[in-house]
């Protein structure tokens, strides 16, 4: 019977998956599910940026989690309904918004891919058909690694641009909602750009997640770049003030 119980998964509640959340400024944890139109469930956890615009509000994270999957968001599952953007995405996708206590039955999707580094490049050249680009036609692949595991990301786009996410905010996001948090290095691939290359906000929270690991960026010629992350933001923000810990 003991047996039985640890080969059970642990059934989901809010409470493990607000712990799940980023939130060592405001100390305000917040999260939610988004149910796709396949059946499949998708968590998503606040991810505060010590530069605070650059925070990722737990329903803008639940919903590109779900789009990266290739699934269309229909039902957006909360706590409590004050969350932020949540009328922004409940309008964009025409969700309907379920407040509930009760989410012991719903299984999130926890999609990790095995990658030996020889399978890195066609693993994010596959990735690229996944993103989500109707602005801007210019798909980004993430793979967050922890050892061979890693997360995906691609970047997905909406009609607000500013409510979009870079590839590899889309991996962070989905891998703290999944329960991780220790990562061992990150892998990009555009195909348009002349290189790949992390923007600034990208480098703001990869600094905060990954600060003393490499990033391999996979570029449109066929080469490839490794960087230690803390070097591809020399002098980042950073505030004692801020209180973050
Ligand atoms: N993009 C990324 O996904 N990662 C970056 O670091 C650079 C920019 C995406 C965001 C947007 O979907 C498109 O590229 C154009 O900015």
């Amino acid at each position: 019977m003991q047996r039985f119980q640890q080969l059970n998964k642990i059934s989901m509640n809010w409470d493990i998956l607000y712990k799940r959340a980023y939130t060592p400024f405001s100390k305000q944890p917040k999260a939610c599910i988004v149910a796709g139109k396949s059946g499949k469930f998708y968590a998503g956890v606040r991810v505060e940026c010590v530069s605070f615009p650059i925070t990722i509000p737990a329903t803008q994270a639940a919903v590109c989690h779900c789009l990266s999957e290739g699934d269309i968001p229909v039902r957006l599952i909360v706590k409590e309904n004050t969350l932020e953007q949540l009328d922004y995405w409940a309008k964009e996708f025409n969700l309907e918004v379920e407040i509930t206590d009760d989410i012991a039955n719903i299984s999130c999707s926890e999609r990790v891919v095995t990658v030996t580094e020889k399978e890195t490049l066609p693993t994010l050249k596959k990735l690229l058909e996944s993103a989500i680009t109707p602005n801007s036609d210019f798909p980004v692949s993430a793979l967050l690694f922890m050892g061979e595991k890693a997360v995906p990301g691609v970047n997905v786009e909406t009609t607000d641009w500013t409510k979009g996410l870079c590839g590899e905010r889309v991996a962070l996001s989905k891998a703290l909602a999944m329960g991780f948090t220790t990562f061992t290095s990150m892998a990009v691939h555009t195909l348009k750009g002349e290189v790949s290359s992390p923007c600034g906000a990208c480098r703001q929270v990869l600094v905060q997640h990954l600060p003393q690991h490499p990033i391999d960026l996979y570029h449109a010629d066929g080469t490839l770049s490794r960087h230690q992350i803390p070097d591809l933001l020399p002098f980042s923000f950073s505030s004692s003030s801020l209180d973050a810990n």
